[in-house]
């Protein structure tokens, strides 16, 4: 029988809670330890999971003996613990954006390729049911060459006392945290990113990132691309649309499909249903067979750098303002 991976978590705030379930029901895994600042965050684990509570992520990583741990903190501590337990040879899953700064995420990204413990990058959509029916779509040609990429993930979140607010401790706000995620549905889709334009602003909330951000792109493949996101906006905005030189790809509903297709020439949509599943299961999954040798990584260091770029080329053009309109 294979070796039970002892897994811990650092960081035990709101997206722990999926890094904590995901290891006490997958097979093989002796979920053990996790770490916090907060107290009150490391009982309410202790007390759900039965784990090792540590105040110091360190101490937790020198007296765990982990073979995996979770990143779940702030983008400003994603370097310096996930370079930490590689060194270890820990095998690392450390939440999206990859870092706070440039310098940081090539570092991530540099030890990757170097390290022999494995660094994925959390950018969890990768195997969201509708993203995986619509790549299948575009990868046995019913889409045709892709024209027109469009990804709206926006409406209302409060995000003033989080650390998305902080650009030190983010990288940025709407843009880097959602933006990213579209941004990377996009490459995992349709490839890389070769320039983008953008506006990015703090239009509501009391945030020093921003909180609403348009961003137009072209991709080397010669797509042209349009991603909104905003945390200050009434209602719900998710959107999410293809169009390629067959026809239109559609998700009338991001979250539960089906996929929609509309062939060129033709008034009718065609429902392509999804494969049910559950985007955290197939990341873990992926992670730990990786970690076993039995996979390659899908979502790497590499692909999140390339993200950061585009995010951090973008907020470059964002203060430019572009070309003013003559009055
Ligand atoms: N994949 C997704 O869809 C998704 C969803 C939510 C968040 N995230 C990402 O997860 C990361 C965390 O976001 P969150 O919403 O869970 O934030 P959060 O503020 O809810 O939780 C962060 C936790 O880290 C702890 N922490 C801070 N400094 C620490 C330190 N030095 N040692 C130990 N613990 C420390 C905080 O006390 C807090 O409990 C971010 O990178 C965010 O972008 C990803």
């Amino acid at each position: 029988m294979a070796k039970m991976l002892r897994a811990g978590v650092m960081g035990l705030g709101g997206i722990s809670g999926v890094h904590l379930q995901q290891y006490s029901q997958a097979e093989g895994v002796d979920l053990v330890a996790g770490a916090d600042l907060r107290p009150a965050a490391v009982e309410a684990a202790v007390d759900k999971y039965g784990i090792t509570g540590y105040a110091d992520w360190r101490d937790m990583l020198d007296q765990a003996d982990l073979d995996v741990v979770s990143v779940c903190t702030p983008p400003f501590l994603h370097r310096e613990m996930a370079l930490e337990a590689m060194s270890r040879g820990v095998h690392v899953i450390c939440e999206k954006p990859i870092a706070a700064s440039t310098e940081d995420a090539e570092a991530m990204a540099e030890a990757a390729r170097t390290s022999k413990a494995l660094l994925m990058i959390a950018y969890c959509h990768r195997w969201h049911p509708t993203i995986l029916k619509t790549k299948e779509l575009i990868d046995d040609g019913t889409l045709g060459k892709p024209l027109l990429y469009r990804c709206a993930f926006a409406g209302w979140i409060e995000f003033a006392d989080n650390h998305r607010a902080v650009k030190s401790m983010s990288g940025g706000g709407a843009l880097m945290d959602n933006g990213s995620h579209a941004a990377d549905i996009y490459q995992f889709l349709l490839g890389k990113i070769a320039n983008v334009s953008c506006r990015a602003g703090t239009r509501v909330q009391a945030m020093e990132t921003d909180d609403e951000a348009v961003m137009i792109f072209e991709g080397e493949n010669g797509c042209y691309g349009e991603i909104l996101v905003g945390y200050s906006l009434p209602g719900d905005h998710t959107e999410f649309k293809i169009v390629g030189e067959n026809g239109v790809l559609r998700l009338a509903d991001y979250f539960g499909g089906p996929v929609k297709f509309q062939p060129k020439g033709s008034g009718d949509w065609i429902d392509h249903a999804i494969t049910p599943g559950d985007r955290f299961e197939g990341e873990f999954a992926n992670f730990l067979a990786a970690v076993r040798g039995e996979a390659q990584l899908i979502s790497t260091a590499e692909t999140a750098l390339h993200i950061h770029r585009v995010v951090t080329a973008a907020y470059a053009d964002a203060e430019s303002k572009g070309v003013a309109v003559p009055r």
